[in-house]
């Protein structure tokens, strides 16, 4: 495993220096680093704009073939602009699925007869603004604050932004790794067996491992009785998103092109369905416009509504709308849970 990064790196290293730095860009560079707050050694820097230019290069070709109708979607620079792909995967997703025993967790066993067209918890204000986890695997802590606000919410009708960090630094002996990465079922077990969650405000967000738990029954600010997953698919996501609330969702982000999503739906074949990303999935819906069947293939037209954690200058305004009803792309729907309040 060590060694296939290691071969990772020389290659993405490898590639970048067939190019000399191109100067026409250098305002653009300088830009960005600036929009971004980067700030690079001097021996590093002429690394980090290879890695940007190769990226800003894939991002206009691909926004060249959108605009010929080839792509139901843009991308756009963003602050992940000077990482490899494989640098990204290493700090910025963060669910764990290696340990988890679907089979022996609760079911949601609702029944929904009638789904409307469209759904978005965001008009009903069931959903926070959108938050950033930093250089920090916690994916999995956003995802479950996120589904837990929602519920929180629809009970008492206050929205309250809840604490990450007291996730990650207190829900170790759950199976949770903090920055390492961790499970939204096992955050939810956490907040139960505890009797409760911080408030965002009384216990704010650091993207540290700190291995320190600040947690007092002072700053209880929500709870729950306990949490349900939901079977596999995306006709139980579609019904629990009516039923329910938000949800919190898993798939794969580590494609190139999910990295700089910024508009339009989201699609792409070679998306792998094996998790490695937690999400919010606060709606659904589809576009005015239905492509005519010869086009359908390459322009889905229904999507998921999912708020991510990286920030509001990732998709559209921090929240991606991606393929629905295409075989759970991207590995929605496999694992979808929620926090029983
Ligand atoms: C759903 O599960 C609950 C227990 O968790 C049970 O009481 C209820 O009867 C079940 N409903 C259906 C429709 O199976
Ligand atoms: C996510 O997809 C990438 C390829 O796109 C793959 O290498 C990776 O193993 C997938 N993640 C998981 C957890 O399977």
């Amino acid at each position: 495993m060590e060694r296939r990064v290691a071969v990772l790196i020389v290659f993405a290293v490898g590639v970048s220096s067939l190019h000399a730095v191109d100067h026409t860009l250098d305002s653009v560079w300088e830009d960005w680093k600036s929009l971004h707050g980067k700030e690079y050694t001097q021996d590093s820097e002429g690394q980090r704009r290879m890695i940007w230019e190769e990226n800003h290069r894939f991002i206009q070709q691909h926004n060249l073939e959108e605009a010929q109708g080839k792509h139901s979607y843009k991308l756009g620079m963003n602050q992940f602009g000077d990482l490899t792909d494989q640098e990204f995967r290493e700090t910025m997703l963060g669910l764990d699925m290696s340990s988890v025993d679907v089979s022996s967790l609760p079911v949601w066993n609702g029944t929904v007869l009638h789904t409307p067209e469209q759904v978005d918890w965001r008009k009903q204000g069931y959903v926070t603004p959108v938050k950033d986890q930093g250089t920090c695997n916690s994916c999995w802590a956003f995802s479950s604050t996120g589904a837990l606000e929602g519920q929180m919410f629809k009970k008492t009708r206050r929205l309250v932004s809840l604490s990450e960090q007291n996730l990650i630094d207190c829900s170790r002996c759950y199976g949770n790794r903090g920055c390492e990465g961790g499970l939204m079922d096992n955050a939810f077990r956490y907040i139960r067996d505890k009797g409760g969650i911080a408030s965002e405000s009384s216990y704010p967000y650091t993207a540290e491992d700190t291995m320190l738990c600040r947690y007092s029954e002072s700053q209880r600010a929500a709870s729950c009785k306990g949490y349900k997953i939901l079977p596999e698919g995306e006709n139980a996501l579609r019904k629990a998103l009516v039923y329910v609330g938000p949800i919190s969702v898993s798939v794969n982000s580590s494609l190139h092109t999910f990295k700089f999503y910024e508009s339009g739906i989201y699609f792409h074949r070679k998306c792998s369905k094996s998790p490695d990303h937690a999400l919010l999935a606060v709606g659904y819906g589809k576009s005015i416009d239905e492509p005519d069947t010869s086009s359908r293939a390459k322009h889905p037209y229904k999507f998921w509504i999912l708020k991510n954690s990286w920030g509001t200058r990732w998709g559209e305004g921090g929240y991606m709308r991606l393929a629905r009803d295409r075989r759970n792309h991207c590995g929605i729907g496999i694992f979808s849970v929620y926090p029983e309040v």
